[in-house]
């Protein structure tokens, strides 16, 4: 049957009739707000290469988090940049490093605000590699790294932590963590497994912004070529072996086939992270009044949920969070 029978636009003659065939819906409780906490006070700095993105000292946070959970938003991830980094990364996995402290504040302001911790050790390492580097060797020391990150992991939980979300690439760090967690009793922390993390250009404002680039070398003998899909699906298979609860693919923008590979193949909850300089290249040309930002942001969003995922973590949230309260979804 075809055309005069059929007449597709039959279905897009009015907004209300719109909004009935409408198969994709974009929701607060959808949305990871990620958040960067440093040392010192009364800091709330704006991160230049991404534009809305601040360094919150500790003792100026509670404001932001009172905003967040006024505006809906149901989840932070909480990334950290110490002040002293050394080649093993020790802050990462102190009771007292900054992430951890963060965390501790945040479960006491908002109890109810789900808290992820983003677990690596790139950001604590003064080499910015994501462990244990030997003799200056950028191929990261896959198994020394293991019982390092699942100490960030398990102070993270005792922290107060509600997920961990290991990122840092090695084999077998679903396995690592997941044993930590269950010999501290952490049986019932969730792991929300950065499962196919491309090595990818991408991250560029992140790493300006977390003081993580390597000193050295890349991160291409641990996190994936671009060009690959199939490998993504090992990557993925290993870390539900593992016992990850949740899988995610990052970036997002530029790898929507695999995230619809994943969505199909396996029945976890899917998570895109839309990084860092996905962020920024709308902020940039929506500056510039090359586009216009709500709208672009908005399709971006319903383009990564209608690939598959489930949740976005999105520097996004609270912006989209605003416009979805002032019903602008609905177009
Ligand atoms: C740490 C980490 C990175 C991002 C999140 N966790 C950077 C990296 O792997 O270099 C990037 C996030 C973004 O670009 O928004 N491993």
């Amino acid at each position: 049957m075809s055309f005069p029978i059929q007449r597709n636009r039959r279905l897009r003659k009015s907004g209300a009739i719109r909004a009935m065939v409408r198969e994709t819906v974009l929701s607060v409780s959808d949305f990871i707000y990620p958040l960067f906490v440093v040392e010192g006070s009364n800091r709330k700095d704006e991160i230049s290469s991404m534009p809305d993105v601040f360094h919150f000292s500790l003792d100026v946070l509670q404001t932001e988090i009172q905003e967040i959970v006024e505006l809906g938003i149901r989840s932070v991830i909480v990334f950290g940049v110490p002040n002293d980094k050394d080649p093993h990364g020790h802050e990462a996995y102190h009771n007292k490093g900054i992430v951890q402290r963060a965390i501790r504040q945040i479960k006491q302001w908002a109890p109810e605000l789900c808290v992820i911790a983003d677990t690596c050790l790139c950001q604590f390492t003064d080499h910015g590699h994501c462990g244990i580097v030997q003799d200056g060797d950028a191929f990261v020391d896959n198994d020394a790294t293991l019982p390092l990150l699942a100490q960030t992991a398990v102070s993270q939980a005792k922290a107060g932590a509600d997920i961990i979300a290991p990122s840092n690439m090695m084999d077998g760090f679903v396995g690592a963590i997941r044993n930590a967690l269950d010999i501290h009793g952490f049986e019932h922390i969730p792991i929300m497994s950065y499962a196919v993390k491309y090595a990818s250009a991408f991250y560029g404002p992140f790493r300006d912004a977390a003081h993580s680039t390597p000193q050295f070398g890349d991160r291409r003998t641990y996190q994936m070529d671009p060009a690959n899909a199939r490998e993504a699906l090992r990557e993925a298979q290993n870390d539900v072996d593992e016992g990850a609860d949740f899988l995610m693919v990052k970036p997002a923008l530029a790898y929507l086939d695999i995230i619809r590979m994943l969505r199909d193949r396996f029945d976890l909850p899917l998570v895109a992270y839309h990084v860092s300089a996905e962020y920024s290249m709308i902020k940039a040309a929506a500056q510039n009044g090359w586009i216009n930002e709500k709208l672009v942001t908005i399709e971006t969003h319903l383009g990564m949920k209608r690939a598959g995922v489930d949740l976005i973590i999105t520097y996004s949230a609270k912006t989209m969070a605003k416009w979805l309260r002032e019903g602008g979804f609905s177009q």
